[in-house]
This record gives C-alpha cells, sequence and structure tokens, in this order.
C-alpha cells in the first residue's frame, strides 16, 4: 500500500536518478530551514578557518525533508569527500574498521538510517568518534593481540527518521544534532519553482503553489507530485502547468487540499471509527489499518501531528476537533468529552444532538 503513496516521504529505488537531477548541491541552492543553514554556516566557516575536520553532526526529522542532501550539501562547501553508507548495510565490525581506516584526514562518513546499526558496531563508532582510534583483536584464544590503530581526523555525518531509537552514548558524541522541519509554504513553491526548471515544465506561480500546498512540507513529495502533474499537463492539457491543471492532476491522485491522501484518511478514520478518536496506540492503529508501524510513524503520523490533527498523549493517540472537521466526522459524546468541548458546549446544546442519539 506504502509503496504506491504519491505522498510517502520515503523515497525509493527508481526514483534516484530523477532525485539526483533535482538534488541541490550547494548551501545557497538549499531551499528553506533557514534556522539549520545559519547555524551549519557557522559551524562550516569555524573548521574551516582552523583547517580542521568537522565536529560529528547528526541531522533527523521525517522522510524526504532533506538530511542526504544536506549531507552532501556539506561535503562540497567543505570541499571534502564523502563516503556514504547506511546502518543496516554495516553487517560486521570489520566492516566499518575497513571504512574507517580507508578515510583521509577531513573526510565525511555519512552514515544513513544510523539508528540501525548494530549495538556491537557501536563500539567500535564510540572511540572511532572520540579518541579517532580503534581497537582491533587479531589472532584468536592466548595468541590474540590487540592493535590500537590511530585514524585521521574525520567528521561523521549521522541521519536518522528517529532520534528516539538512538542510543544515548551514541547521540551524546555528536558534536551537534539538528532537527529538520517540515517547509513552509514559501519554501516549497520556490522548491516546486526550482525543479519545474531544472525539468523544463512549463509552470505558473498559482500552478507551483498548488502543488506546494498539497505536498505535506516534504520536498520530495512535492517533487513526486510536480511529475505526476507533469505527466497529466503533457496528455490532458497543452503541457503547461496551472492551477486547474494541477488541482485535476492532484484531484485524480485522491490528494486533497491538505495534502492528505487515502491513506492519511484511513489512519484517521480508524481513530475515530473503531478507538472513538482514542487514545489509541501506534500498533494498534498500524494493525488496523493493515499498514506497517514505520510507516505510521515515519510517513503518516509526523504530517498529521503537525497539522494538528492528532496529539500524543502518555496513552497513544488521540484525534482533535480539526480532523473530526476535516473528514466531515462527528465526535461522540465520550470523544467530545476527551476533547474538552463539552467545558464550552454544555452537552444539552442543540448543536450536538441528544446523547442518547449519539449513543444508540
Ligand atoms: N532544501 C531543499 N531544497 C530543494 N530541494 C530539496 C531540499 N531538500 C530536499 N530536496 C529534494 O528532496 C529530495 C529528497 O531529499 P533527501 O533525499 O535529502 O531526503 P532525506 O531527508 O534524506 O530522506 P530519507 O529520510 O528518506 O533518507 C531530494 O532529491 C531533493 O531534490
Ligand atoms: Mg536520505
Amino acid at each position: 500500500m506504502t509503496e504506491e503513496r504519491a505522498l510517502s516521504g520515503k523515497g525509493r529505488e527508481a526514483e534516484r536518478a530523477f532525485e539526483a537531477t533535482l538534488r541541490p548541491r550547494r548551501l545557497a541552492d538549499y531551499i528553506g530551514q533557514d534556522k539549520l543553514k545559519d547555524n551549519l554556516q557557522i559551524v562550516i566557516e569555524a573548521a574551516k578557518a582552523r583547517k580542521e575536520a568537522l565536529d560529528h553532526l547528526l541531522f533527523y526529522g521525517p522522510p524526504g525533508l532533506g538530511k542526504t542532501t544536506i549531507s552532501n550539501v556539506i561535503a562540497a562547501e567543505m570541499g571534502v569527500h564523502i563516503r556514504v553508507t547506511s546502518g543496516p548495510a554495516i553487517e560486521r565490525a570489520g566492516d566499518l574498521v575497513a571504512i574507517l581506516t580507508n578515510l583521509k584526514k577531513e573526510d565525511i562518513l555519512f552514515i544513513d538510517e544510523i539508528h540501525r546499526l548494530n549495538r556491537t558496531i557501536e563500539e567500535v563508532l564510540y572511540p572511532a568518534m572520540e579518541d579517532f582510534a580503534v581497537d582491533l583483536i587479531t589472532g584468536k584464544g592466548p595468541s590474540a593481540q590487540s592493535i590500537h590503530l590511530r585514524l585521521p581526523k574525520f567528521t561523521i555525518v549521522g541521519a536518522t527518521t528517529r532520534l528516539a531509537l538512538l542510543t544515548a552514548p551514541l547521540r551524546d558524541r555528536f558534536g551537534a544534532v539538528f532537527r529538520l522541519e517540515f517547509y513552509d509554504q514559501k519554501a516549497m513553491e520556490l522548491i516546486v519553482t526550482r525543479s519545474a526548471g531544472i525539468l523544463r515544465v512549463e509552470i505558473d506561480a498559482e500552478g507551483a503553489s498548488e502543488i506546494a500546498r498539497r505536498s505535506r512540507g516534504t520536498p520530495r513529495v512535492a517533487n513526486r507530485l510536480l511529475k505526476r502533474v507533469r505527466d497529466y499537463a503533457q496528455v490532458r492539457a497543452d503541457g503547461k502547468i496551472t492551477k486547474l491543471v494541477a488541482a485535476e492532476a492532484l484531484f485524480r491522485l485522491d490528494v486533497d487540499e491538505l495534502g492528505l491522501d487515502d491513506g492519511d484518511r484511513r489512519v484517521l478514520s480508524a481513530i475515530i471509527d473503531k478507538f472513538d478518536g482514542g487514545p489509541v496506540g501506534i500498533e494498534t492503529i498500524a494493525a488496523s489499518t493493515s499498514e506497517e508501524v514505520d510507516a505510521v510513524m515515519d510517513v503518516y503520523e509526523p504530517y498529521l501531528l503537525q497539522l494538528g490533527f492528532i496529539v500524543r498523549t502518555p496513552r497513544g493517540r488521540v484525534v482533535t476537533q480539526q480532523a473530526y472537521d476535516h473528514l466531515g466526522k462527528k465526535p461522540s459524546l465520550r470523544a467530545r468529552e476527551r476533547l474538552g468541548l463539552l467545558e464550552e458546549q454544555p452537552p444539552q446544546a442543540t448543536l450536538w444532538g441528544t446523547a442518547t442519539e449519539e449513543e444508540a
């Protein structure tokens, strides 16, 4: 299900080449995330002035917001090599040692999905990050020897969608931790316009605005929707993307004005219809919508939280009044009580009907 979603922030294999052509290379082309860019600029300039490797940096945030992109931009700005790997790709401690010993001074090692590194490998990483050294054991039994290998001063750049899954010791070894935010409408419009320029698609400001608004603050989604709208414009219009063309194409993709699609609506409806608006745990939501827990946590939930459609409570997720309104559903008496509405609206208020009607 998730694989076919136009709105999933998650990247796909086949998308790689397409994404590569649209990926900003330098900080000046990296749109939005102003606070992050300001902070980075300082870190980069300081390291360059001292002619030292950058501090280890960690980026976290939902998929498709630009963690991989910013990591590559940093390497370009520093003028250093970037070696790319990922948590699940490093299977044995020896794999990591081989990568580390091949790094040159000031090189960047980018570890994607760093929360998926296994613990024994993490333990090799700790001294490497802290002291720029690894201890190797060669041979077995009584003849085993420990070798202390010094490494050049390099930089680890980690990326994760799940900061909470990182162990504290690993997290503590990063000099700076940056959170990527959903992009605002203006930044999203710039991203759509920039990508359209690269793809040589004709688009007007209103067309760009329409795609931007429905891309859930996520550049990857914007680029994907732009591609789909481009196809539609080519086949059904004269190739130019206007507001109307964008709206029609997105309607066909089942993407609503807020960028929600069928999957999001199913998640919200499940919480409302099956669990009376919550609170309900994430695993239960996933099971009742036949979605993977990862998809619910990484893709659906962050944006629904951002919209204020759900809130997290210690007992689970709760749907808010805005979500009921958006879906055109009415909260039950119990759900209203929980939403705190009854304090403002006495239960006998005709607006809500009678309690007996509701509970029937
Ligand atoms: N600030 C930006 N300005 C313009 N385009 C961007 C920006 N950030 C990301 N993009 C576009 O969005 C696409 C996805 O970004 P990227 O691959 O960096 O996301 P990610 O956070 O690494 O996602 P994942 O968690 O899935 O690895 C890129 O191909 C790029 O074209
Ligand atoms: Mg990435």
